[in-house]
């Protein structure tokens, strides 16, 4: 009877310690690790306040995008301008003024899962998850949500895509909010399908992905294929409020001309 709960108690024990230990060495907390250890290192003053190096998720909690983004716990650099010449996920985020991440957060532009915590689920490589990172070649067609496609000086993918779809004749079989051939296929919403991949595939070579497909061939180079697909993608609408819609449409169609 003693030796049965001898054991148990040493299962029991040896249960605890295996998860006190996984617990201790999650991926985020390996991260905050090696960046408070670069921090230390390469602070050149402006960061010389005391900090407080916590071991935490760490959240931008963004209820009127209806939101949760917890990229910055691995991503700890992104404000940091001494963060130069480090290695992803500690350095500092480009243009990082333009959009203040507290208002902003990540997923809005990235896409990909916001609560996540781990490399894999967080960047969307999972199932289930409907919209993984937008690769960084495609990212402009987030910037649509919030801005007008016709300025160049946001987006010029999407200036440069949009341009290639009167280019090449495509609103002859297709139709984008209403403008188009009747009886078209309608790609309002990037169409049925959600993967850059498959867009920038089917572009180039729609008979390998539809068989039969009465789409032409049109010999697309990869990057005309790519600015055409970021457009596609910005097609894909969401609702945004107001105060984050950029800065006021009349004042960017004026700057425009
Ligand atoms: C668990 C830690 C972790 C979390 C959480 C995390 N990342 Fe990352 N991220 C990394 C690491 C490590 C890299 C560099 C290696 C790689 O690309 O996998 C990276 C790379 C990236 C890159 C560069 C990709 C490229 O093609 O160069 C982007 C963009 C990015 N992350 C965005 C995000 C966004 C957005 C979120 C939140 C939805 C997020 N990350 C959450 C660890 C993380
Ligand atoms: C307003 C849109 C926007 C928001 C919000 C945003 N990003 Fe980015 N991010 C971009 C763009 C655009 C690029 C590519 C910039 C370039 O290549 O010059 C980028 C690049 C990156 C990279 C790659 C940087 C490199 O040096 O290779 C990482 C990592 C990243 N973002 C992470 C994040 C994280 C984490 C957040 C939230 C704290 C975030 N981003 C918020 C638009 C955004
Ligand atoms: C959720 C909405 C939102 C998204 C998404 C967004 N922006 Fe912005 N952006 C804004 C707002 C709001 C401002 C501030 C405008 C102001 O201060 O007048 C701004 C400012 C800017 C500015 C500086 C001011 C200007 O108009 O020149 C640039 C450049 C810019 N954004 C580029 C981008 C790019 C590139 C992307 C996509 C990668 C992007 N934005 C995505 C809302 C957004
Ligand atoms: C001669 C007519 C024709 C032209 C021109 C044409 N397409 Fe298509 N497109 C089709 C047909 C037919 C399909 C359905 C079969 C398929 O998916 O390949 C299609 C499918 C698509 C789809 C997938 C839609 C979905 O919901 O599955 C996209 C995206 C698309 N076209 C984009 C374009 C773009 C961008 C151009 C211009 C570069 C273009 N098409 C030019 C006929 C055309």
């Amino acid at each position: 009877m003693s030796k049965l709960f001898a054991f148990s108690s040493l299962v029991l024990l040896i249960v605890l310690a295996l998860w006190a230990w996984k617990d201790y060495n999650r991926e985020w907390r390996i991260y905050q690790k090696t960046f408070y250890a670069l921090e230390n290192k390469g602070s050149t003053g402006i960061n010389d306040k005391k900090r407080e190096n916590r071991y935490e998720i760490k959240q931008i909690d963004l209820p009127e995008l209806k939101r949760t983004d917890r990229c910055i716990t691995c991503h700890l650099g992104v404000e940091d301008p001494t963060m130069v010449k480090v290695k992803l996920p500690y350095k500092v985020h480009p243009n990082f003024s333009q959009h203040p991440f507290n208002e902003f957060g990540c997923t809005i532009c990235h896409l990909g899962q916001g609560r996540a915590t781990t490399v894999k689920a967080a960047h969307g490589e999972v199932r289930y998850w409907e919209e993984p990172m937008l690769p960084l070649k495609y990212i402009q067609a987030s910037c649509a949500k919030c801005h007008l496609i016709s300025n160049p000086s946001v987006a010029p993918d999407l200036v440069l895509g949009m341009k290639k779809y009167e280019e090449y004749g495509c609103a002859d079989c297709h139709i984008i909010d209403g403008v188009g051939e009747k009886g078209g296929i309608d790609l309002s919403l990037a169409g049925k399908h959600r993967s850059p991949d498959w867009h920038f595939a089917h572009l180039k070579d729609p008979q390998a992905l539809v068989p039969d497909s009465q789409m032409p061939n049109f010999g697309l180079t990869d990057e005309d294929a790519r600015v055409l697909t970021v457009y596609l993608l910005c097609l894909r609408k969401e609702e945004i409020p107001s105060r984050y819609v950029c800065p006021s449409p009349k004042s960017e169609i004026s700057e425009a001309k």
